[in-house]
């Protein structure tokens, strides 16, 4: 088989890492993919939102599979032309990747069909927000309704800040049309745990619990980031509170986008709060999460190859789909100045070092290569996630493992997986 990644960051190298696993698949390409992609999968110079530069592509070369990794192309109907021009495409259609990319759509969903989360209103008109403001008790979220780069959500401990909040995105628009509607909702407080689920439309597949680290410093402190690391399984995931998830969030969702004639084939991301009032949504995503992606894959026993094709023909019910019971941890090691300003291009050094490791590997975000070296090209660089019978066995390889390696101003967290232990 050949199979194309569309992507190119620490989420799309895990995808090709382990793609490239399957006894299936003789050739990976990876659209536009990065440095240490391109040891793995021949890279391709198309942009991952060129749907018709990947449709092309992928007519002319015969792909067998397009895996479609970010969000931009999957709300902008990548999956509908893959499919169009007679290619299989893992992926949500656009009706459905649509419970990401509008806030408004999914919080209103989730409030029609029951489904648990978190208290809000969502306005397309800017003074009626504002008004709505000055009654409400704070701290408060106040969000963008489309796409945002995970920038769009805004913590507001009072009224000036949430004012400001809507006033950035519905008329100076710093995240354009994605700022069209706005949404405020009620501040939750709890752990956030991540649930990855593979679903056909008909069967839900549950993966691992994981948590991430949003923020830039140890001790969550500093500004949000797209995710500093994360660890797997989660503790607080318990089989009774996954479960309750089954019964009152997964299913109940999948059966409401069926409703809705939405029906969902791909990954679809619950981003899980657990209050003292139960366990809520945060938000929806309509693909595999970064960097949940490194720390959940590498526990899959089965191939993926297979579980993507079940998804796309609609029988995942015939799946096992097994885990492998270690832990893992994935420690992202950023350009200093991340999420703010940064410097690109320090060549990388020590990534060799680890190549001879089983349990040690080294998923790149942001990096290019040349002649043999690689350096940094990205906000986040690369993640090094690592395996272990237990979670403090996984930290203690994945910090000797980052440890090896070094560049210009490198920061990472030192905290990682902490909270799994
Ligand atoms: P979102 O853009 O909706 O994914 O929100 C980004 C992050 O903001 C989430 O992962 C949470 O950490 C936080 N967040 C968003 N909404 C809420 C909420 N209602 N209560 C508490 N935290 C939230
Ligand atoms: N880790 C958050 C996301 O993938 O959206």
């Amino acid at each position: 088989m050949k199979v194309l990644v569309v992507g190119g960051g620490g989420r799309e190298h895990t995808l090709v890492w382990k793609i490239a696993q399957s006894p299936r698949v003789e050739k990976i390409y990876c659209a536009p993919g990065n440095g240490g992609i391109s040891q793995q999968a021949e890279c391709v110079p198309i942009k991952d939102t060129d749907i018709d530069g990947i449709v092309e592509f992928s007519t002319t070369n015969k792909i067998d599979l397009v895996v479609v990794g970010p969000d931009d192309p999957l709300a902008a109907g990548m999956v509908d032309a893959l499919e169009a021009a007679g290619i299989r495409a893992f992926g949500p259609n656009k009706n459905a990747a649509i419970i990401e990319y509008s806030k408004a759509f999914s919080k209103n969903f989730m409030k029609k069909y029951g489904i648990p989360t978190a208290r809000y209103e969502a306005f397309d008109n800017y003074d009626h927000a504002i008004e709505y403001l000055k009654h409400q008790e704070y701290p408060l979220y106040v969000k963008a309704d489309g796409l945002a780069r995970g920038k769009g959500a805004i913590f507001a401990q009072g009224f000036d800040v949430a004012a400001s909040a809507v006033n950035d995105i519905m008329v100076r628009k710093v995240f354009g049309s994605s700022g069209d509607k706005v949404v405020i909702e009620e501040c939750l407080t709890g752990v956030e745990v991540t649930v990855l689920a593979f679903t056909d439309g008909k069967t839900i597949v549950p993966m691992v619990g994981s948590q991430d680290h949003k923020t830039v410093f140890d001790n969550d402190v500093g500004l949000n980031t797209g995710g500093m690391g994360t660890f797997a399984p989660s503790k607080l995931y318990t089989p009774e509170v996954a479960d309750y998830c089954m019964k009152n969030i997964y299913e109940p969702t999948i059966a409401a986008l069926n409703k809705e004639g939405r029906k969902f084939k791909g990954v679809l991301y619950f981003g899980l709060i657990l209050t003292g009032d139960g366990v809520k949504v945060i938000e929806y995503n309509s693909r595999f999460g970064d960097p949940e992606t490194q720390v959940v894959l590498p526990l899959l026993k089965n191939d993926l190859v297979d579980i993507f094709e079940a998804v796309i023909d609609e029988r995942l019910d015939e799946i096992k789909v097994e885990w492998e019971n270690k832990a893992a941890v994935c420690v992202v090691a950023a350009s200093g100045g991340y999420p703010e300003k940064f410097e690109k291009g320090y060549e990388i050094k020590g990534i060799e070092d680890l190549a001879n490791e089983t349990d040690i590997m080294v998923f790149h975000a942001g990096t290019a290569s040349k002649d043999g070296k690689y350096y940094t090209n990205g906000g986040r660089v690369l993640g090094v996630t690592a395996l272990g019978p237990d979670m403090a066995q996984a930290i203690d390889r994945a910090y000797k493992g980052i440890g090896k390696i070094s560049f210009t101003d490198m920061h990472y967290r030192k905290d990682i997986g902490k909270k799994g232990l």
